[in-house]
């Protein structure tokens, strides 16, 4: 059986960090195509891997050689894409949060039930080998009945690590959580 061709959309900080690398590193998957609306960055992305560039998502997933697609997009664009991905016949690994809301999510669903592809939200924290031991220790009972517990997780901020800096979606209120997507 040959490589798992990736379609990587978004070539921001996640994509970078993670996707990319890890699929290079995989010896079962190929980073096949990119796509980025700055075209700077998917043309970077595709010399790097030596991948097609798209600018258009939607021209991305015409490519029928295409098997899986990574969602490396801000939040507000996760459920669109994966669900225009979905109908194309792609598997999607989808980056989180899943959505912006519960209808988009409910979409999401639908469209990989009705495609029969697969459809998984990197939720990369549930991989953590302390999280699994900690999940396993209150599912055994070992640590007895939880009645409360504290977490804490911290970051430097979307200021230093999305590719925008300052000028990122994260920062601006109306990006991160409108649904622009006529549903
Ligand atoms: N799993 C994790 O631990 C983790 C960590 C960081 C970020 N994330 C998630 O990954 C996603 C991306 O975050 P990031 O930090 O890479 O953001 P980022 O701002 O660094 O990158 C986003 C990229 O998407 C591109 N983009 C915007 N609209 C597009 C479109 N229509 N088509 C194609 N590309 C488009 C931007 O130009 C940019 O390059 C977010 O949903 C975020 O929540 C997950």
């Amino acid at each position: 059986m040959g490589k798992v061709k990736v379609g990587v959309i978004g070539c921001g900080s996640i994509a970078k960090n993670r996707h990319f690398p890890e699929y290079e590193s995989h010896q079962e998957t190929e980073i096949f195509a990119v796509c980025d609306i700055v075209p700077d960055r998917a043309n970077a992305a595709a010399q790097r891997y030596g991948a097609q560039a798209y600018t258009d998502y939607i021209e991305l997933l015409k490519n029928e050689e295409i098997e899986a697609i990574s969602v490396c997009t801000p939040n507000y664009l996760h459920a669109r894409i994966t669900v225009a991905a979905l109908e194309a016949g792609k598997h999607v690994l989808c980056e989180k949060p899943m959505a912006t809301s519960l209808v988009e999510a409910e979409k999401m669903n639908e469209a990989a039930a009705k495609s029969g592809k697969i459809l998984m939200i990197g939720h990369n924290q549930r991989f953590v080998r302390s999280h699994q031991k900690a999940k396993q220790l209150i599912e055994s009972g070992e640590v007895g009945k939880v009645y409360s517990f504290r977490t804490a997780f911290g970051h430097s901020g979307p200021e230093t690590w999305s590719v925008d800096g300052l000028e990122s979606w994260f920062l601006k209120r109306i990006r991160q959580s409108l649904v622009q997507w006529a549903i």
